[in-house]
């Protein structure tokens, strides 16, 4: 086993090598948003996108409105809060009182990621005790935890995740039109909602063949959207037989992924991809994801539209307020937990 702390070791069958067969020409599109200008190609854009929600659950936008230069400040302001020492870093540390904050200790289904990440809630998160069950909770207590310096870490993440959040809801629309419904049906989910920006740092590992960034999870999320670096080692399973497909990046890209809430909605047409992060002995890697929810009153449950006699409702639904309160409860008490991912 090696120098590997036994606390990430992965099981074999999470680490398989990406099966990927020779001459396999499939890839994770790349959808050009800048074609929606042309009205006589907003359609294709709109069966594309379509077309991977269902077959990938995953997909790629270029020229997509959130420009680089925000992007690109906000990974070096990360880039130096995550070179700072240990002892300074832990100051700003998710606790009893917030899961938000720095955070080494990350673990999906049990096993420890190589990884330390840096989360703040989006939007005022004084909408939250808006839910009794949050409030119950003790949650109302939720809040950012901001470093010292580098001192503009937090206006680095609220403005791009401005830009973010606006992408996110024109994702939306696009998506509502490619069910064949209207583009504002998804609007009343998120009358009084909060999402979650993450920082992710993956540092070199010296064996990769034993642990991973993140183990294969799917996100509970409505779908999240996530700028990465140009290392690469983000992986997606094929919805149709399983297989390892890496996420290349690709320049100023950013790559978009359906989460549970979608597929539920959907009544499983579009797919929440179950994902993973391999690591390398070399290279750190950096990736920034934005998880969109819903407002915490929403039942998630298959929409009415997309529900026939032939096509039945696959679940029964549940509150998301509760389900999120739940999550927090138990990064609340273990402190170990991702609340993010399944
Ligand atoms: C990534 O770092 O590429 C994926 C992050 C995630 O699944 O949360
Ligand atoms: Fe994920």
């Amino acid at each position: 086993m090696g120098d590997l702390d036994p606390t990430y070791l992965q099981a074999p069958e999470h680490i398989s090598a990406p099966n990927v067969l020779p001459n396999q020409p499939e890839e994770v599109s790349v959808i050009d948003l800048s074609r929606l200008e042309d009205p006589e190609d907003v359609q294709n854009v709109i069966s594309e996108i379509g077309e991977a929600c269902e077959k990938w659950g995953f997909f790629q936008v270029i020229n997509h409105g959130v420009p680089c230069d925000t992007r690109e400040r906000l990974e070096k302001t990360a880039k130096k809060f995550f070179e700072l020492p240990m002892e300074e870093k832990v100051k700003v540390k998710r606790d009893e009182e917030s899961p938000a904050g720095y955070h080494d200790g990350e673990h999906t289904i049990s096993v420890k990621d190589w990884k330390e990440v840096f989360d703040s809630f989006l939007k005022d998160p004084t909408v939250i005790p808006s839910s009794t069950d949050l409030e119950d909770d003790g949650l109302s207590l939720l809040y950012n935890k901001w470093p010292q310096f580098p001192s503009d870490l937090r206006e680095a993440s609220e403005e791009y995740a401005r830009h973010v959040d606006k992408l996110a809801f024109k994702l939306l629309e696009l998506i509502s039109l490619s069910l064949g419904l209207p583009k504002e049906s998804f609007h009343d989910f998120f009358k009084e909602q909060m999402s979650f920006l993450r920082i992710n740092r993956y540092p070199p590992c010296p064996r990769p063949d034993l642990a991973l960034g993140i183990g294969p999870h799917k996100d509970i999320t409505v779908l999240t959207i996530l700028a990465q670096d140009e290392v690469g080692g983000l992986q997606v399973s094929r919805r149709s037989d399983g297989v390892w497909f890496p996420v290349k990046p690709v320049p100023n890209a950013l790559v978009i992924n359906m989460g549970n809430c979608f597929e539920i909605w959907t009544n499983d047409k579009y797919w929440s991809a179950e994902h993973r992060v391999v690591v390398n002995t070399t290279k750190e890697r950096y990736s920034i994801p934005f998880f969109l929810f819903p407002s915490h009153d929403v039942e998630v449950k298959p929409l009415e539209e997309l529900v026939s006699p032939e096509n039945p409702p696959r679940y029964k639904g549940y509150n998301w307020g509760k389900f999120f309160a739940s999550r927090l409860r138990s990064m609340y008490q273990k402190l170990d937990t991702h609340t993010i991912q399944v």
